[in-house]
Parts: structure tokens; C-alpha cells; sequence
């Protein structure tokens, strides 16, 4: 590269209104992220016309913000990543076409991104990539081991067969009427509580590296509606750290597994889950026991934001990546 890279990246999966300007792959020059949190916090979680409603009205204030932070022109741009699933369709299509519409008129390159990819891609901020890695990610819609030879390359050895890791959080935490979203929730309160109750943890077939979380939101369940039926009270707080302990030890052992079993030099976690505390402080210690590097990104990247796009945008830039006019939102886009 014999001059600087610049991308303009834009995320709208889900519920944050996200745009950054990204410099040669691993520095944020900018990086805003409007969250739609408190639209959405009186029904429960994400309302998707909602959301897409709240992309279209934030998103020329978050790009007139992004290049009023980072003091450079469109002069200076190399290309538009946006990310192109998977996610809320109605969500997506604002990024897309946002993109797209940027890209037309200022005569720049377009790079559809996957959210899963910008997850990953998160980590190479703090530090340089070692292949073969392993990826955890834990998100509001995913859970997923991954294996990655090389850039650019992802190879999913496991994923849930329900819910999600983040689904199952935000699930319990409404059974315990908390706020949306639960997962932050749970985690402060599994902090004050004692790990009381054995829910059941789903380690699937002996060779499996697939997750399955919907069991043990239905043993949570039970557990509180027998509790209410003989009149007993549970403590919320020794539900989260018991819950919390179920999730954190089979995402533990199973990323332990596959990091031995794929001789792996690096695994990096990334993803809204990735922030929880008994799940940083479970992983640091298993593989402190190995000569495995773990790479935890700050709690800043771990949830949705555009500084991720850009970085997987630009990684895909230099590999020769461009989409065509005809990018469209994929809900279900498979990573590749
Ligand atoms: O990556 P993200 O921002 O959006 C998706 O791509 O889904 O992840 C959001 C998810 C939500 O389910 C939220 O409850 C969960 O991440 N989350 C947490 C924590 N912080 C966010 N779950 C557990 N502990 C946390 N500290
Ligand atoms: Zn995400």
C-alpha cells in the first residue's frame, strides 16, 4: 500500500444507526454509532418497522457527524463498505441503499460486508490477525465457532440450533422483567448472586461444536413458575449467575475443544456477548492454561458499529472485493 486507505463504512442491521472512516484496516478515525435502544426498550426488544424508520431519519446526521469528526473530504475516500446481512431486511436495506446511492454520486467502490465478518474483523484494532484463528461469536442473532486459514476466509465448524446466545440473555431477562436489552442485565446481576441452581447444560453430540440454548430457557422457566406454584421465591440474582454459568462453561469448553482440536495460534471472541464479564473472565482463564493468545476486544466493539465494517470493507478492498449495483440486503446472507 503506497498510500493511506481510507473506507467509509455504514451498519443499520439491527437497532444502531452506525457510520466510520477506518485508515488502512486497523485505525478508527471516526467511528458514531446512534442506538435506537430507548425507541425499542417499551416493547421488549426490537420492533423492525421501528427500527427501519429510525435508520432513515439518523442516517445523514451520523454521516454529517462521521466527516465533521474525522476532518477528511470524500477526496480521501477509497470505497463504501456497508454491511449487507444478515439482519433485520427492512434495516439492511437502509445501509445498503445509502451506500450505493454514496457510492453513484461520488464515484467510489462498493463493498458489501458480512455483519458476522465486521464482528471479527473488530478484533484486528488491537491486534494483528495469526491463522489458523478461531472465532466465538456470540451476538443477539448468532453463535458461531469459526475457522479462518487466512483474510478473508471463514470456515463455520459449529452454530446454534435455536436460539442464539444473546437471544437466550435477553429472553431470560424479560421472564425476570428486566430491561432490553437483558444481556447487560444478567451479567450485573449474576455478579451479586450465588450459583444456586443446576440448569442443564446442552453439550449436544460428543463431536459437535453446535450450541443449542433453547433447553435451558425453558429450565429457566419451569424453574420460576414451579418456585411461583408452591409460593417460594427465587432470588433474580441467583437465577442470572446460575443461567450465566450454564451459557459461559459450554461456550468455554467448546472453544477450548476447537482451538485444541484445530491447532489453532489465536482465538479472538467477538459479538454483543463477547461484553459479559463471567464470559471474558471464564475464557482468560482456560486459556491461561495453554499458549493459545486469546484476543478480547474492547466492550466498545463488541456490540453493533460500523468501525467493524470497515475493517473486514477494507481487508476485502485490498483482497479485490466490489460489489455491483445490484447489492441487495440479505436477512439470511451465509458467511463465506
Ligand atoms: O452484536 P450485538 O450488538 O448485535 C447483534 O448483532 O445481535 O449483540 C447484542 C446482544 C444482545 O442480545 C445483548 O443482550 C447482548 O448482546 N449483550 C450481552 C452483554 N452485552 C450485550 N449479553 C450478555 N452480557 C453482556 N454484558
Ligand atoms: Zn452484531
Amino acid at each position: 500500500m503506497n498510500h493511506d486507505q481510507y473506507i467509509l463504512a455504514v451498519e443499520t442491521s439491527c437497532d444502531e444507526t452506525a457510520v466510520a472512516i477506518v485508515k488502512n484496516g486497523t485505525e478508527i478515525i471516526t467511528n458514531i454509532v446512534s442506538s435506537q435502544i430507548e425507541s425499542h426498550k417499551r416493547f421488549g426488544g426490537v420492533v423492525p418497522e421501528i427500527a427501519s424508520r429510525h435508520h432513515v431519519e439518523q442516517m445523514t446526521i451520523v454521516l454529517e457527524e462521521a466527516f465533521e469528526k474525522a476532518a477528511i473530504t470524500w477526496e480521501d475516500i477509497d470505497a463504501i463498505a456497508v454491511t449487507e446481512g444478515p439482519g433485520l431486511v427492512g434495516a439492511l436495506l437502509v445501509g445498503v441503499n445509502t451506500a450505493k446511492a454514496l457510492a453513484f454520486a461520488k464515484q467510489k467502490p462498493l463493498i458489501g460486508v458480512h455483519h458476522i465478518a465486521g464482528h471479527i474483523y473488530a478484533n484486528r484494532f488491537e491486534q494483528e490477525f495469526q491463522f489458523p484463528l478461531l472465532a466465538l461469536i456470540v451476538s443477539g442473532g448468532h453463535t458461531e465457532l469459526v475457522i479462518m486459514k487466512e483474510h478473508g476466509q471463514f470456515e463455520v465448524i459449529g452454530e446454534t440450533r435455536d436460539d442464539a446466545a444473546g437471544e437466550a440473555y435477553d429472553k431470560v431477562a424479560r421472564i425476570l422483567e428486566l430491561p432490553y436489552p437483558g444481556g447487560p442485565q444478567i451479567d450485573r446481576l449474576a455478579a451479586l448472586g450465588e450459583e444456586s441452581i443446576a440448569f442443564p447444560r446442552a453439550w449436544l453430540e460428543e463431536d459437535s461444536f453446535d450450541f443449542s440454548f433453547s433447553g435451558l430457557k425453558s429450565s429457566v422457566i419451569n424453574t420460576i413458575h414451579n418456585a411461583k406454584q408452591r409460593g417460594e421465591i427465587i432470588s433474580p440474582e441467583d437465577i442470572a449467575a446460575s443461567f450465566q454459568a450454564s451459557v459461559v462453561e459450554v461456550l468455554t469448553e467448546k472453544t477450548w475443544k476447537a482451538a485444541n482440536q484445530f491447532s489453532v495460534k489465536q482465538v479472538i471472541i467477538a459479538g454483543g456477548v463477547a461484553a459479559n464479564k463471567g464470559l471474558r473472565t471464564a475464557l482468560q482463564e482456560k486459556f491461561a492454561q495453554s499458549n493459545i493468545p486469546l484476543m478480547i476486544p474492547p466492550l466498545s466493539l463488541c456490540t453493533d458499529n460500523a468501525a467493524m465494517i470497515g475493517a473486514a470493507g477494507s481487508m476485502a478492498y485490498e483482497q479485490g472485493r466490489r460489489s455491483g449495483w445490484d447489492l441487495n440486503a440479505n436477512p439470511s446472507l451465509p458467511l463465506r
